[in-house]
Order: structure tokens, then C-alpha cells, then sequence
């Protein structure tokens, strides 16, 4: 089966892949620096000619929501378009628990993913759509948007995180079964509050940044309720602990 990965070399598409390799299958790593571009289109013909599944791992590298609005609209609507036409018949997308939520307020990045699914759902192709929660190795990039003259002031909410490999594990798997025509959704083994995930890491990274919670502060660009990124009930969790992954990681947590 050809499989082509649209952001194969992210921290997820490099996982997804190399699992996918792991297998015996060998994917197509479709990215700008291997010269395909999603958005564009350019290379997008070539690198789908064949494919059966396409497993669409990109991001935009803007967060705010008009960035991302434009690279998750255009992009989607070329994945699709391009793979009709190459006659590719799964196509999975990864996205994060909550989104429908998250979408209701403005200005965040969380429409735009709400609208990748929708144009997916759309679209009438037969296609699966990952949800999964935050990934352990986002806490630093959570710190970051949140930092305002040296302090992080996140929101007080609480998450599940997980393990971008088992994020990876969870894409391939759902990528090798047939379409599920729907959402499933991956979430880590425990919940806790957002404040102690990012506080941990950025002091297993010897980052002197306090971490506070603060009821006004957001999460890009969304106003959060406490359990709005908590997965579902039937969510299928995975094994890994944060305190595991952080005692197995710390070499590569590498100090700020
Ligand atoms: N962060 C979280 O906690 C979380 C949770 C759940 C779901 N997700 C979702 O997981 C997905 C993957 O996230 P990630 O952190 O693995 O992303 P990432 O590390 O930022 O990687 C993004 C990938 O997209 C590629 N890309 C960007 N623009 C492209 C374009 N125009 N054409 C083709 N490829 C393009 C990049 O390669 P080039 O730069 O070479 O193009 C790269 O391979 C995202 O859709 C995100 O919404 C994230």
C-alpha cells in the first residue's frame, strides 16, 4: 500500500513514519523541504500519483487563527482535490481533542482546525480523523505563548496529555484500518492541571520561569473552561506516564 505522509518530517510526521518503515511500508515524506507544498500545491501531483492513503500530519506555522484559517483551508482542499484525482482512498488527518469547543471562541488557532475536519467530513472521500490530546513534548511551546515580561500565565484548566509516539502509534494504526468515516479520540493516562505539566518541563529544562495559573489568561488565543480539554468518556488512552516519559526524556530536554 503507498502511503504518503504530508508533514512527515514534523515531530509527529518523523514518527508516523519511521513506525510506518518499521512495518515494511515504505512512505512518501511529502513536505515543503522534499518539495511538495500542500498549501501551493506545488509537488502535490507527482507525490500522490499511486497513493492509496494520504496521512496529513502539517501544520501551519502561524497560531493565530486567520494564519492558520489560510493554511488548513487551502491546504485540506488541496489534499483532498489532488487525492480524488490520484484515486487515494483513506484519508487521515490528526487533530486535537476539543476542537468543536475550542472553535467557538475568536481569534484562536482551534477554528481552523475545527474547519480542516469539517471540509473533511465534507468532502464525501472516505476518511478517518485522529483526536488527540496535548502532546508532553508541547509544554515548552505552551510556555512560550504564554509568557508576557518573563512571567507564564496559563489557564486554569486541566489536560491529559500524552506521548507524541503514541500520538505516532495512534495515526498509523487508524491509518492501516479501514476509514472509520469519524472522529476517535487518544488522550494520555491521567489528567492534571496545565500549570503542573508546563512548570515540570521547564524545570526539568533548568528554566527559571514561574508558572501561574490565571483564570483571564489564554490559551492560543482561546478562553478555556476547566475540563475543555479533556477528552471524551470512550477516549482510548494510552499507557505512558508524564512522570515516565520526563525520566526517560531527560537527556533531551535540553536546558533552556
Ligand atoms: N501540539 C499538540 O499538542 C497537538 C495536539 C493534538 C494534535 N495536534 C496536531 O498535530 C499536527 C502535527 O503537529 P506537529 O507538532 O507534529 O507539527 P510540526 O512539528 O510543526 O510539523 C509540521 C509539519 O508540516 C510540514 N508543513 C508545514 N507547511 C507545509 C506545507 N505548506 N506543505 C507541506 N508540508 C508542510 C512541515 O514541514 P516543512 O516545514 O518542511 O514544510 C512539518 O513536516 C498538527 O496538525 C496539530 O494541530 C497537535
Amino acid at each position: 500500500m503507498t502511503i504518503v505522509v504530508v508533514g512527515g518530517t514534523g515531530l509527529i510526521g518523523a514518527k508516523v513514519v519511521s513506525r510506518l518503515n518499521a512495518l515494511g511500508h515504505s512512505p512518501i515524506v511529502a513536505a515543503r523541504s522534499t518539495g511538495v507544498n500542500s498549501y501551493t500545491g506545488e509537488g502535490l501531483a507527482d507525490a500522490l500519483a499511486g497513493a492509496e492513503t494520504v496521512i496529513d500530519v502539517s501544520n501551519s506555522s502561524y497560531t493565530d487563527e486567520l494564519g492558520a484559517l489560510d493554511f488548513f483551508e487551502t491546504s485540506t482542499l488541496n489534499l483532498l482535490t489532488y487525492g480524488a484525482a490520484a484515486g487515494v482512498n483513506h484519508h487521515v488527518a490528526l487533530s486535537v481533542v476539543g476542537s468543536e469547543r475550542l472553535s467557538r471562541s475568536e481569534g484562536g488557532y482551534f477554528r481552523a482546525k475545527a474547519m480542516q475536519e469539517a471540509l473533511i467530513r465534507e468532502s464525501a472521500r472516505p476518511y478517518s480523523i485522529v483526536h488527540a490530546t496535548q502532546f508532553f513534548e508541547f509544554m515548552r511551546n505552551i510556555a512560550d505563548s504564554a509568557t508576557r515580561n518573563g512571567a507564564v500565565r496559563v489557564a486554569e484548566a486541566l489536560m491529559q496529555p500524552m506521548a507524541a509516539d503514541d500520538v505516532a502509534a495512534a495515526v498509523v494504526r487508524t491509518a492501516l484500518a479501514p476509514p472509520t468515516g469519524g472522529t476517535t479520540e487518544f488522550a494520555g493516562p491521567e489528567p492534571g492541571r496545565l500549570a503542573y505539566f508546563v512548570q515540570t518541563v521547564l524545570g526539568a529544562q533548568h528554566d527559571p520561569r514561574e508558572v501561574e495559573a490565571d483564570p483571564l489568561a489564554r490559551y492560543f488565543g482561546n478562553t478555556l473552561t476547566e475540563r475543555e480539554l479533556l477528552p471524551e468518556e470512550h477516549a482510548e488512552l494510552s499507557r505512558l506516564r508524564f512522570d515516565e516519559w520526563l525520566a526517560a526524556s531527560r537527556n533531551d530536554l535540553r536546558p533552556a
